[in-house]
């Protein structure tokens, strides 16, 4: 018996850090996978450090490329893991390239697979990850969900519902362990900023980085906050490629700093004044923390980040950013509840059905 768990990019690795624990805390034997699809330390490295996983037992340094060149790279190296390892289960988590090639070369060698985080649609297929969801979905035998829309989703799309198991948020495990410490680093001061303050930006998915007019509207859309608040942008490789390359003007008070590593980008967002990103993450985790959400996009993938939480969709319209940015600073905003089962113990939970999976 050998649990196989496989990730590859920056968001995937505090989704699978809490099930690498109680897998391991209940001695279930497993190894680690990374498709390499993140590679520099501060999009992959530092993560392993700060949440405590274990070094990857295999690395296939596939790195970047097109998606159908990185996936096919994905999918010949994991096979070959596959065929020497023999999983009898490969666990995949979230929605990126890596997921749904591993989910793929699972189900063509007939190993059962697990998706941590199933259900989810945005309803666009233009988003990449969106192909990612459906398809892994789709070949996989254990649909681990986090939030009701999930379970509509996959019944609606006649997967069976023995099949799906509402556990919660492994992401809100790893966020509720790692709060206090975050905040206690006071990351903000690095950059000469007070707690609440100040706002914070993320901004990589391909619809918004990359074309130059769209990412240039939305860098002129933000100046109704930089006008307001110092505005702190970790930049994403693909981002920071995109504003080299196109030489745009940015609005003064918007800070670009490198990606920022687990924990200070965690104590970051529990002390902004409000966060903008076009991230899936982010929008969780925000939830959590209780931080008001804009969200950069016109859809969600995370209704219950909406209805419970503090996000709202704000897409790219300025007068919208402005004046949801306004709502905030004068302290009008909604009241929050946790989305259920967000509670910490989602790892567990999952660890469960796999045992109980694997015993029969
Ligand atoms: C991927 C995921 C996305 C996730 C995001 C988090 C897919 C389809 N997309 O997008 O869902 O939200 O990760 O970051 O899987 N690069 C580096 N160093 C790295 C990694 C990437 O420089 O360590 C640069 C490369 O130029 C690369 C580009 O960033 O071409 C994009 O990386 P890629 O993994 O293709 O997609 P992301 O945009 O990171």
């Amino acid at each position: 018996m050998l649990i196989c768990n496989v990730v590859g990019a920056r968001p995937n690795f505090m989704k699978i850090a809490p099930i690498v624990e109680e897998l391991n805390r209940r001695g279930l034997p497993q190894i680690l996978v990374h498709t390499g699809q993140h590679y520099d330390a501060n999009m992959s490295q530092v993560f392993f450090d700060q949440l405590g996983l274990p070094r990857p037992d295999i690395d296939l340094g596939v790195g970047s490329d097109s998606h159908t060149r990185q996936t096919a790279r994905i999918m010949i190296a994991f096979e070959e893991v596959c065929q020497q390892h023999h999983p009898s289960l490969v666990v995949t988590v979230g929605d990126v390239n890596s997921t749904m090639a591993a989910a793929l070369v699972a189900a063509k060698l007939t190993i059962p697979v697990a998706h941590v985080e199933a259900g989810l649609r945005s309803f666009d297929r233009t988003m990449p990850e969106e192909i990612n969801r459906v398809v892994t979905d789709h070949l996989s035998d254990l649909l681990f969900t986090t939030e009701q829309s999930g379970n509509d989703n996959l019944r609606r799309e006649g997967i069976a519902d023995n099949k799906v198991h509402f556990v919660g948020n492994c992401m809100v495990d790893t966020l509720l362990k790692h709060a206090d410490m975050a905040v206690s680093l006071t990351p903000w001061e690095t950059f000469g900023l007070q707690p609440n303050a100040y706002a914070l930006l993320t901004l990589h998915r391909p619809a918004n980085v990359d074309d130059r007019d769209t990412l240039q509207s939305l860098l002129i859309a933000l100046t109704s906050v930089t006008e307001r608040l110092p505005l702190l942008f970790p930049v994403h490789p693909r981002t920071r490629a995109r504003l080299a390359e196109w030489q745009i003007p940015l609005p003064n008070r918007l800070i670009l700093v490198e990606p920022q590593p687990y924990l200070e980008f965690l104590g970051l967002m529990a002390k902004a004044r409000l966060v903008l990103t076009d991230s899936g993450g982010v929008q969780q985790e925000t939830t959590v923390l209780n931080v008001p959400c804009l969200t950069l996009r016109d859809t969600t993938e995370l209704p219950v980040t909406i209805s419970d939480g503090t996000n709202q969709l704000v897409g790219s319209d300025a007068q919208k950013i402005a004046a949801v940015v306004g709502q905030i600073l004068a302290g009008r905003w909604k009241t929050v509840q946790r989305p259920p089962l967000w509670d910490g113990y989602t790892g567990q939970r999952i660890a469960d059905v796999i045992e109980k999976w694997i015993s029969y």
